[in-house]
């Protein structure tokens, strides 16, 4: 979101007071924010605190003749890269789907061919009230895009569906946005995340601490870049993202099944899963019972998935991670030869606040001839560098 340019439209909900905080967030992002507030959203919050927050002044009427010479309306519309309105209320929304120009913010909206994004606020009824819904519908079917609104509680005290989505919340959602590319268009991507789990008895298991979050940022930025997406998941937490098919799995041995039945055909394989090394020769039937002598395992190793994975003929382009605690690039290099890949994302897990359920991580990805360095960032934004980069590795390969 670095330096574009955002017309933020607030119009009259006490929601209002939330989009304060969405124009210090959109400008830590290195957005540059112009605020255009209606007339009822200036009873609930001043134009003066927004000029402070933005940094802009604010405006407010079509009639400020000031205003008007410094930046025309039909101006302010171009100089925006897309437009906000947070929060949108039942009266705003029904104003722009009937395409009212008698305010700033609707003539405004009428004069722009950028990206408009809606995120309503409104009481649950007046929400779900038939002219509100088919006004919504008017809206979206003329490439408005809704952000939100929340469940939870309001501020006239009831619950349910029509708070303004989180401002941070927003702010992700929009950061998304112009991600979509189509860089992987017309490709295929097979991608395996979170750890996989080794029984031990029907109660007990082996696992490890990934949470899946890196794989599942690098299924949902894969499939934003226009890739045909499969995701084969351990046993994680997570929501499947938009338009990604995700089959479940629980150990090695079914991962392994899982991914040579769908590796075939398939132009990029990204391997994130944190598969357990080693399982128990033999899952016991009935619950281990606890005794004074303790108990020793019979581990044996699991089959290599990627390294099996690479066998296949005509093989995919592979990407592997290595999850490492020291000597990170060497050990990586060496997983990129052993496992005979293509690429390698080397990822040290002892930094703090990167790693194995952290919402940030940093990355170095590992050709034969060339690497490259993604500083610390959340996984979602690392996964989007990261699958730019695969998707031109990917292209210009031999
Ligand atoms: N991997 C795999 N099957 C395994 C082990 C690892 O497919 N049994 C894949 C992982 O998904 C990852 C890459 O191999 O893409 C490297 O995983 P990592 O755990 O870092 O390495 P290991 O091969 O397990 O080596 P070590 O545990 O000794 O570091």
């Amino acid at each position: 979101m670095n330096g574009e340019k955002i017309l933020l439209g607030v119009s009259g909900g006490i929601a209002a007071y939330k989009a304060c905080e969405l124009v210090r967030r959109l400008r830590e992002r290195g957005a540059e924010v112009q605020v255009v507030m209606t007339e009822n959203a200036t009873r609930f919050v001043t134009p003066a605190t927004f000029q402070a927050l933005s940094g802009r002044p604010v405006r407010t009427s079509l009639w400020d003749e000031a205003a008007e010479a410094a930046m025309g309306h039909i101006e302010l519309a171009r100089w925006a890269d897309r437009i906000v309105i947070a929060p949108a209320s039942a009266e705003t929304m029904a104003r722009l789907a009937h395409g009212h120009a008698s305010d700033l913010l609707g003539t405004v909206c009428l004069a722009t061919d950028r990206p408009v994004f809606l995120a309503p606020a409104m009481n649950h009824l007046m929400w779900r009230n038939a002219a509100t819904t088919a006004n919504v519908a008017l809206l979206q079917s003329r490439g408005f895009r809704m952000l939100g609104p929340d469940r939870g509680e309001q501020a006239c005290g009831e619950t349910g569906e029509g708070r303004m989505m989180e401002p941070a919340a927003i702010v992700d959602a929009l950061a998304k946005w112009p991600l979509r590319s189509d860089r992987l268009a017309g490709l295929r991507v097979l991608v395996n995340a979170g750890p996989t789990l080794e029984d031990i008895d029907p109660v007990r298991y082996i696992g490890n601490r990934s949470s899946g979050k890196m794989g599942f940022a690098v299924a949902e930025a894969a499939q934003l870049a226009g890739a045909d997406v499969c995701l084969v998941a351990g046993p994680v937490n997570l929501p499947t993202p938009a338009g990604v098919r995700r089959i479940d799995i629980r150990s090695a041995a079914q991962l392994l099944a899982v991914m040579l039945a769908e590796a075939p055909g398939v132009d990029i394989v990204i391997a994130s899963a944190a598969v357990a090394d080693f399982r128990v020769r033999e899952i016991a039937p009935q619950k281990i019972k606890r005794g004074p002598e303790g108990i020793h395992l019979d581990l044996v190793p699991n089959p290599d998935v990627l390294a099996e994975v690479a066998r296949l003929q005509p093989k995919p382009f592979l990407v592997g991670f290595a999850a490492e605690t020291e000597n990170v690039l060497e050990y990586a290099r060496r997983k990129l030869a052993k496992k005979n890949i293509d690429l390698i994302a080397a990822n040290d897990v002892a930094r703090p606040g990167c790693g194995f359920d952290a919402n940030e991580n940093a990355l170095t990805l590992i050709g034969a001839e060339s690497q490259w360095h993604f500083a610390q960032a959340g996984k979602f934004e690392l996964a989007r560098q990261l699958i730019d980069r695969i998707a031109l590795c990917f292209r210009s390969r031999s």
